[in-house]
């Protein structure tokens, strides 16, 4: 079984699986579509109803984990911090920034007598890569790679000040999302490619504020994104 984590408004924009179904892991419950081949779960359940910080990435991961699937391909939308990725353009993460606090954000916290220390230097997986490149191009998209993506706790935005302190650091998008479901990915053994879309630049970049694409360019990104992860997982 093959799996795609996808984020806010993925299930009006794709058609797939007849509908989202519920299941009950022993960390909470997990929303999700599947036609049998690849399951698609909806990282803030149904309609959007759960914030970043208060997401159960371990509900969303034991699934994938029990359902046997190997191979996922999380997305995500992002803002741009450097023009490695300008908004209206998909990449790929190659690395990541964990500056979340207060998730739970490992299975092996000691409680089951387990500690573990999951190795984080080549987290993103190169056979995997080389599909959703190819899948990419058969779709006619060109994609940004390399990206480092930092994960922020949310649900506030940056300051521009944050904004410029992350891009000393190396960062060249921000999000919300992308820790600790890698982590947690990472420590069951699924392998895993990230890709994002920029839907704004980030806080101080742009003279207006932080001002977003129109809803329906997101939808149409959101739309295009899974169906490069879709192909991907299918090759
Ligand atoms: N900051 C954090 N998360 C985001 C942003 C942003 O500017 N855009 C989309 N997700």
């Amino acid at each position: 079984m093959k799996a795609i984590i996808a984020g806010t408004g993925v299930e009006k924009a794709v058609p797939f699986g007849g509908g989202v179904r519920t299941e009950e892991t022993k960390y909470g419950p997990v929303d999700y579509m599947s036609d049998g081949e690849v399951v698609l779960v909806l990282r803030h359940r149904m309609g959007h109803s759960v914030a970043p910080h208060l997401i159960d990435y371990r509900a969303n991961v034991e699934f994938l984990r029990s359902h046997g699937v190997d191979e996922c391909v999380t997305t995500y939308a992002v803002g741009s911090i450097t023009s490695k990725l300008s908004p209206t353009r998909i990449g790929l993460v190659s690395d990541f920034i964990d500056f979340t606090s207060g998730r739970k954000s490992t299975f092996f916290d000691g409680n089951a007598g387990i500690v573990k220390h999951t190795e984080m230097t080549s987290v993103y997986d190169n056979e995997l890569l080389l599909k959703v490149l190819k899948s990419a191009t058969s779709l006619g998209q060109t994609l940004s790679t390399g990206l480092v993506y930092i994960t922020t706790n949310g649900p506030r935005l940056e300051t521009p000040a944050e904004i410029r302190a992350y891009r000393i650091l190396g960062a060249d998008v921000v999000g919300m999302t992308l820790n600790p479901e890698i982590n947690l990915l990472r420590e069951v053994g699924i392998t895993v490619q990230s890709l994002c879309f920029s839907i704004n630049w980030a806080a101080g970049l742009d003279e207006e504020g932080v001002s977003f694409i129109e809803e329906e360019s997101e939808k149409r990104l959101s739309r295009i994104v899974f169906d490069i992860a879709n192909n991907a997982l299918r090759l």
